[in-house]
């Protein structure tokens, strides 16, 4: 079941916005991501929920998709997600941000988990100005956004394919939108016999 969720937790540029993600399901994922390991232990990021319009279309302009995809503005018109948990370092916990970059990642992806066990899905967004999205939001100066997570009812085609070795690692789409990740193959990833 891991694994289903696993290949089913793409990152997603294109929502379904009829679906409208609500605060209840935002803090769902939270109370999964209070579990997750953390350097030391410090638990050192604070979350803000963004599911109404409202917040949702201040944070909206404030990321950027697809770097690999220039051609396309993502998501397109009227795709976009419905909801957005920004992940904060608290200022005030820990020797400061250096301790705690690897620690994003992991609780991210377990946000991103639980959204995909939940039907949902999302797409980290690491192309973003931290003061401008701090300015959108009205963000207290002492949490320093370190990364946007977009979520939403995914509304696209994502295949995976075998990315051979020496391959064209970028993600592409094809004449009809659908978007296809190229993965390295599991015993190209490891080391030894
Ligand atoms: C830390 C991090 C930051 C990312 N930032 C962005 C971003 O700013 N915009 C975007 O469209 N995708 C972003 N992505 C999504 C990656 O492009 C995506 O993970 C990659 O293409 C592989 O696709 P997959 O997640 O479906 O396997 C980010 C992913 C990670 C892990």
């Amino acid at each position: 079941m891991l694994k289903d969720l696993l290949m089913k937790n793409r990152s997603y540029r294109g929502y379904d916005e009829s679906f409208r993600l609500t605060r209840e399901m935002l803090a769902d994922m939270i109370d999964c991501v209070r579990y997750a390991p953390f350097s030391q232990n410090f638990q050192a990021f604070k979350y803000y929920l963004a599911w109404t319009k409202e917040d949702c279309g201040k944070l909206q302009p404030c990321t950027h998709w697809a770097r690999d995809l220039p051609e396309l503005t993502l998501p397109h018109p009227s795709h976009c997600p419905t909801g957005f948990i920004v992940l904060c370092y608290d200022t005030r916990i820990g020797p400061g941000v250096q301790r705690f970059w690897k620690d994003v990642g992991i609780c991210a992806h377990t946000i991103l988990l639980r959204a995909a066990e939940m039907g949902l899905g999302g797409c980290m967004i690491g192309n973003f100005r931290p003061d401008e999205v701090s300015a959108a939001i009205g963000l207290d100066p002492v949490y320093q956004p370190l990364l946007v997570i977009a979520l939403g009812k995914p509304d696209e085609k994502i295949v995976i394919t075998d990315l051979e070795e020496g391959g064209d690692h970028r993600y592409y789409r094809d004449e009809n939108d659908v978007h296809y990740v190229p993965k390295r193959k599991t015993e190209d990833l490891i080391l030894n016999e």
